[in-house]
């Protein structure tokens, strides 16, 4: 895969090509998404319930966002990278939000923000900008107000509600956004926020009229049977292909059948063959 710039994703919309971006917390698994030719990769603060197992996203650290970020990069150098700026990191001022977003540039090697809100935060979208920092703005559905929204609920839905979805998508772009996510919104409303817009919409539950798609990495391997909303398709049944190779590994393990003898060493006293490059090979 060639370099994917923000150059690219601007161009990308112009010419109508969909864009897609993936969420990833790990190299191996950014190595895999790159091979795959995603072109953007997202470490969300999805990570707290990923990786944490955590109900919401509130308890998300900047220092453990830069390290998966930073990781991410290792894994996938190509895709352009974004770092989600967790739950106040950026919320109460200007100033902390630039120091935040130079962090997660410096030590996780971010290509760019993710910063939730509309018209309340453009000071700080602004300011980011300003210090050279691109910014991808997330409006709709904002897991981290989870509890100003009294829950992970569709946003927009009524007139009124759609006009302030559509104010605060405007709002972040005039302050200098290079990209919106558009989360749990009515299809229509992010049909028209994206054509008003000149930057790339990037929808996940807001249809398929957005510029393009994120899908968190284990949604999209149908590796958790017990989250499967509406906009979620699983595009392999991950968590049975994966509990039948761990399933396999332990009945291997119990009948003794693994390792086998090719997949054992054996010392040259015992007949063994020490060859100059039998070693232990990792794949990473
Ligand atoms: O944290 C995350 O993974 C996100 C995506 C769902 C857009 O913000």
């Amino acid at each position: 895969m060639k370099k994917v710039t923000i150059v690219n994703l601007a161009e990308a919309k112009v010419h109508q090509q969909p864009i897609t971006m993936v969420t990833a917390y790990d190299a191996t698994m950014a190595r895999i998404i790159e091979d795959a030719g995603v072109e953007t990769i997202l470490v969300g603060d999805s990570l707290g319930m990923v990786i944490g197992g955590l109900e919401n996203t509130l308890e998300v650290t900047l220092e453990e966002v830069a390290y998966h970020c930073r990781a991410v990069r290792r894994g996938a150098p190509n895709p352009f990278l974004v770092a989600d700026m967790p739950f106040m990191s950026y919320q109460a001022s200007p100033e902390e939000a630039v120091r935040n977003a130079g962090y997660l540039v410096r030590q996780g090697r971010a290509e760019a923000v993710k910063l939730e809100g509309g018209r309340s935060i453009v000071a700080q979208v602004r300011a980011i900008v300003d210090a050279g920092i691109p910014v991808v703005g997330h409006v709709g559905l904002t897991p981290q107000s989870v509890h100003a929204m009294g829950g992970f609920k569709v946003q927009g839905r009524h007139q009124a509600a759609a006009q302030r979805v559509h104010e605060d998508a405007r709002a972040v772009v005039e302050a200098g956004a290079c990209m919106v996510v558009l989360e749990g919104i009515p299809k229509e409303l992010a049909e028209q926020i994206t054509s008003s817009l000149p930057v790339p919409t990037i929808g996940i539950g807001a249809g398929v009229g957005c510029d393009g798609q994120v899908l968190v990495c284990t949604d999209l391997l149908g590796m958790n049977p017990s989250f499967r909303p509406k906009f979620v398709r699983p595009f392999m049944d991950g968590y049975a292909q994966m509990r039948g190779a761990f399933e396999g590994y332990v009945r291997a393990v119990k009948e003794r059948s693994f390792p086998s003898a090719e997949e054992s060493f054996s010392s040259p006293a015992a007949g063994g063959r020490q060859a100059v490059g039998d070693k232990v090979t990792r794949l990473y």
